[in-house]
């Protein structure tokens, strides 16, 4: 009836699913409750079955809390169809092509200068910046709704919504999923899980109803600025149904809800490394220097000249893999692979931690090491770059990818051409080593650190003097 459950931790389950890959090989059968589960811990079983077999490897299992009792209606736990296929078209259209993303780019700019005059202006509340720099970002893209402080509406109904859906349990990995019945305990129950769904259900609607219709109403007086909505919006020409309607409003938890998160952790892993690694952060800053000057901030078109800045990224998607059980897949056909028969409708999770730690291709892996990426021939063997296992896989792997990826290198290479992340003072003024330590949560981000971050130099003070924040106000 359990199945393995009773051996499996609550917290930090990828170490060891981690650990029994080390035992039983790279596939490990289990089974959750009645649920057949395969984990897969290696790359190449990801990439042989997620990537090449995506076809009948895209599904997701019925995610009974997130999908039907929190109603989220997030294209995440969508099953592959009809309806899953419109909704990644939405997306590629809002974040997956070249143009599209080319017009965001002001935006970007726009955030990545006031990011960086909150950082010189209280550079002790590093962690709410960042969060600012990728909730303003993601709101403006998706609702063409300006946000000058975490304090505006949208943002406080987001976040409630978000935090209410992200703290009620890991989509695939909470007992209601294989128990759907347990959707029935009452409410009135002391401790009942469907009393805290309830209310995170309201905020989600909240959410979703008063973004929908401040779009929809904007659009009818003929004011606001392009967004992901309204280019999906003015497909219906006459006004979507009900039923389209609701679908429309899933829009504002799949980018919000998939895009500030994940990138706030990474940013936040990012900004770890730097402390625990001021050596990695020196050459990155020489490159910058090198390549940019000290006269003007780094830009897009910097990138492809910034190798180490570049192969840095890479190492904080590896060091501290944001999904690190990604978001479980589903086999909708019996397959078989290798020695194994795969059963239709067993669960499929990813362990990208496993994939991270292989020390076949990351000696040392607990190592923040940006060389590990230089001088490697990608041709040869791509499957080194972590941003091929970060974001997930085949069918169901990151719409976001490339603004995600994007959004974060430019606060990154922003941030350490201007400041020095330095490690924290304890209470008689010396500098100690925070350590690297993580928070098990679907959005796997460090615990909280502090760091000193302090201008560079002169002329990093001369350029934050005279920043364009495009607001009197920033925060
Ligand atoms: C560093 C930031 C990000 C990381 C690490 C990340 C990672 C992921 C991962 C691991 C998945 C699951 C893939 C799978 O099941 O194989 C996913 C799905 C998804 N992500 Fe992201 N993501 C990031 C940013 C974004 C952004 C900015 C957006 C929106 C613009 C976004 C939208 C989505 C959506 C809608 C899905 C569901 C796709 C589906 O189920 O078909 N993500 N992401």
């Amino acid at each position: 009836m359990l199945g393995n459950v009773l051996h499996l931790p609550l917290t930090f389950t990828e170490k060891k699913f981690h650990e029994w890959g080390k035992t039983f090989g790279d596939i490990v059968y289990i089974e959750i409750f009645r649920t057949p589960a395969i984990v897969l811990n290696s790359f190449e079983a990801a990439r042989d079955l997620l990537d090449k077999r995506s076809a009948i490897y895209s599904d997701r299992p019925r995610l009974v809390l997130l999908m039907e009792m929190l109603r989220a209606r997030t294209l995440v736990g969508l099953p592959y169809g009809d309806e899953f296929r419109k909704r990644r078209k939405w997306m590629f259209d809002a974040a997956g092509n070249k143009p599209t993303l080319r017009g965001y780019h002001d935006i970007q700019y726009r955030e990545v200068r006031k990011l960086l005059h909150n950082l010189s202006q209280r550079p002790d509340q590093f962690s709410e910046h960042l969060h600012l720099y990728l909730a303003g970002m993601m709101l403006e893209i998706t609702f063409g709704h300006p946000v000058k402080t975490l304090d505006d509406q949208l943002v406080r109904l987001a976040e409630r919504a978000i935090y209410g859906i992200n703290t009620a349990g890991r989509a695939g990995a909470v007992i209601v999923d294989f128990i759907p019945i347990l959707r029935h305990i009452p409410c009135w129950l002391p401790g009942s899980f469907t009393r805290n769904a309830k209310v995170v259900r309201r905020h989600v609607e909240e959410y979703r109803d008063i973004s929908y219709n401040a779009i929809t109403s904007a659009m009818a007086a003929g004011v606001g600025e392009p967004c992901i909505y309204r280019s999906v919006l003015e497909q219906y020409g006459g006004g979507p149904t009900p039923a389209e309607a609701d679908d429309i409003k899933g829009l504002a938890v799949d980018v919000y809800g998939a895009g500030v998160e994940t990138s706030r952790a990474t940013l936040s892993t990012f900004m770890l490394a730097m402390t625990r690694n001021r050596e990695v952060q020196k050459k990155a800053q020489e490159e910058l220097d090198r390549v940019v000057g000290r006269e003007r901030l780094p830009n897009f078109s910097d990138r492809d000249s910034l190798p180490y800045v570049n192969a840095l990224l890479e190492e904080v998607y590896r060091w501290n893999p944001t999904a690190p059980l990604l978001v479980p897949h589903r086999v909708t056909m019996d397959d078989r692979y290798r020695e194994y028969d795969i059963p239709a409708g067993c669960m499929v999770i990813p362990n990208v931690w496993a994939m991270s730690r292989d020390a076949k291709y990351y000696p040392e892996p607990e190592e923040f090491r940006p060389e590990r990426y230089l001088g490697v021939d990608t041709e040869a063997g791509d499957y080194l770059l972590p941003n091929n296992f970060a974001f997930g896989f085949g069918r169901r792997a990151c719409p976001g990818q490339a603004l995600a990826d994007a959004s974060v290198w430019l606060a990154i290479a922003s941030t350490m051409a201007l400041f020095d992340i330095l490690k924290p003072l304890d209470e008689s003024g010396k500098e100690y080593m925070p350590p690297a330590k993580f928070i098990s949560a679907f959005a796997s981000e460090p615990a909280p650190f502090g760091c000193r971050v302090v201008p560079r130099s002169n002329s990093a003070v001369a350029i934050l003097d005279h920043l364009d924040v495009g607001f009197n106000n920033a925060a």
